[in-house]
């Protein structure tokens, strides 16, 4: 008997050493990223409010603490690619950020964004060199992740440019097993499945689960409703393999909100909030958060949006069905009724381009929900405005606008 339980001991001590287990991230991290707006930019003297500097993320930092993003739940300020020297430094062979752009140091950075009550991410690649061709953490690992920790790093993107797909499924984990070994807390978003997929590898969910927080799963995102349709299209077209993985500590990450840029239109960037909620989806915007308008910032903090994101179940969505190119997005949220029924969000994402509004109607039974006691349904864009309550066999409907969306919240009763 003290034999078994010994090495069941052992075992799950063994598991929490090999595991990542480090308690973050139980709802889909909320924050903001240099990439899909500013991408490379270093040219400070042509363009000193968009290139790659600590001024950036500083003044970021300060724009979500002072125009109501972070009380809204964003939290992390994370630095994206090109923030490098292009070489390590000679003698201790460590990372060196680039020393025109951040003069005074990572860590006098981590220090203005922590006091401002938000948390510090940065970038780096599993391969030799950063997508943009800076140094990767190949090799240096174990220094790596000691100077993330030093420099009060908070989350950690590890991409994987420039590396050999065949070693991920191992140097992933023991990535994040050093990165656990410094005793900082750090999220680890990995991109191991965007690698692996393209080239005809099938990403082990199970290891993503135990490894990383969040896991981009696809393509990355560009500035236009195409860009974001794709993207979406291939979360549906695979959600039986991809959905039932993402959950508290561990989750799918389609890529950043385009909201405040310039691709989407007003309605677009509705349409791209309601989904990411319905999918679980990390946060994570990527704008000049300066020239943000006013409605798309109305957006971006919309509570009751947010609350089905960051809904406690942490259960991912899917796209239910298709009726006369309308998709049918739902996610199960809380409360959960005394018959045990989850409540749901349901997003009615609009596939038609043809001018006038579409009217379409489903009685609650074609939309599978199936609480005997009916719903309350509100509109979370219309500031919760209440809709009544609906019975089985009562018709929902709604019309919604070519490449629109409308988003409701239906409680059980
Ligand atoms: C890859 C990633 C992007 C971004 C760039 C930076 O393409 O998927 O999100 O980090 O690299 O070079």
């Amino acid at each position: 008997m003290w034999k078994i339980s010994g090495i069941l001991l052992l075992l799950q001590l063994l598991q929490g050493a090999l595991t990542l287990d480090n308690g973050l991230a139980r709802t889909p991290p909320m924050g903001w990223m240099s990439w899909q707006r500013f991408r490379c930019i270093t040219d400070c003297k042509s363009y000193p409010d968009e290139c790659i500097s600590e001024s950036l993320f500083r003044r970021h930092a300060d724009l979500l603490a002072d125009e109501g993003y972070a009380e809204a739940g964003y939290e992390y300020v994370i630095i994206d690619d090109c923030w490098l020297e292009k070489n390590r430094d000679t003698k201790t062979n460590k990372l060196v950020a680039d020393l025109k752009r951040f003069p005074s140091g990572l860590n006098a950075l981590a220090d203005h964004i922590h006091d401002r009550g938000l948390k510090f991410g940065l970038y780096q690649d599993f391969g030799t060199h950063t997508c943009a061709g800076y140094p990767g953490v190949i090799n240096h690992m174990e220094l790596d992740a000691q100077t993330f920790a030093d420099w009060q790093v908070d989350y950690v993107k590890l991409d994987g440019c420039y590396a050999n797909i065949s070693d991920m499924a191992v140097g992933y984990p023991e990535f994040g097993r050093l990165l656990n070994h410094t005793g900082r807390p750090m999220v680890y978003s990995c991109s191991w499945p965007a690698y692996q997929e393209p080239n005809g590898e099938m990403p082990d969910y199970e290891s993503l689960k135990q490894h990383c927080n969040l896991w981009r799963n696809w393509d990355d995102i560009d500035d236009s409703l195409e860009s974001l349709l794709q993207i979406t299209d291939y979360f549906a077209k695979n959600q039986d393999r991809i959905q039932p993985h993402g959950g508290p500590g561990h989750w799918n990450d389609p890529d950043m909100l385009l909201l405040g840029n310039y691709g989407l239109s007003y309605d677009q960037s509705k349409l791209q909030m309601a989904i990411w909620a319905i999918m679980a989806a990390p946060l994570i915007m990527s704008n000049d958060l300066a020239s943000v308008r006013p409605e798309i910032k109305d957006i971006l903090q919309n509570r009751h949006v947010i609350a089905v994101n960051q809904d406690p179940l942490g259960i991912q969505g899917r796209r239910l069905l298709v009726k006369n190119n309308i998709e049918v997005w739902r996610r199960p949220i809380t409360p959960e009724a005394p018959s045990g029924e989850y409540s749901y969000a349901l997003a009615f994402v609009s596939r038609r381009t043809d001018g006038a509004p579409y009217s379409i109607s489903f009685t609650l039974k074609e939309l599978y929900l199936n609480n005997l006691k009916g719903y309350g349904v509100q509109d979370l864009y219309k500031n919760n405005l209440d809709m009544g309550v609906f019975g089985l066999e009562s018709q929902f409907k709604t019309r919604v606008i070519p490449n629109g969306v409308t988003f409701f919240k239906f409680t059980a009763l």
